[in-house]
């Protein structure tokens, strides 16, 4: 495919209908993880203009800043500790409606509300999370989750 997203108008739904392919399009074709996230993040970036969307790759015993858009960001998290560290240990997607109401929180940024994140695997091999933060209370839901899934799924 060419290197221009097509950011369709509509529903959350809708725009991540358009999306998908076009994110596995421009994957598929390349055999490198951290150019896949770099893309992966910009994609829903300029998509849904959230907050900060990134990636956070398992190194040793720990997670360490991967490619993202947005603020900067804390670098290491350590397994159980965060949202991040959480989905890796329950090794499930996790969705925080109010990041002040979610125990050991790391709060990178302070306009950070809520946040989606999802445990990566490769091969059955956990290998980091993607982690989409909003600026809006409640911002995330089961919507997010399935497609979040299957974009994943393409790394
Ligand atoms: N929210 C994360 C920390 C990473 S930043 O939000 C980019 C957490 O509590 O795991």
């Amino acid at each position: 495919m060419d290197k221009e997203l097509k950011i369709t108008t509509g529903t959350k739904a809708e725009k991540y209908d358009a999306l998908v392919p076009q994110i596995k399009a421009l994957v598929y074709s390349v055999d490198d993880q951290i150019a896949n996230m770099a893309n992966i993040a910009a994609a829903l970036k300029s998509t849904f203009d959230f907050f900060w969307v990134g990636f956070y790759r398992k190194i040793d015993d720990q997670l360490i800043l991967g490619p993202f858009q947005g603020p900067v960001a804390c670098t290491h998290i350590q397994k159980g500790k965060g949202v991040c560290g959480t989905a890796w240990e329950k090794e499930k997607t996790i969705i925080v409606e109010n990041v002040d109401e979610f125990p050991g929180h790391i709060a990178c940024n302070a306009l950070s509300k809520s946040e989606i994140v999802l445990p990566i695997y490769k091969n059955d091999v956990f290998v980091g999370v993607l982690d989409v933060d909003s600026d809006a209370i409640n911002d995330f839901d089961e919507i997010d989750q399935k497609y979040l899934e299957q974009i994943i799924s393409f790394l």
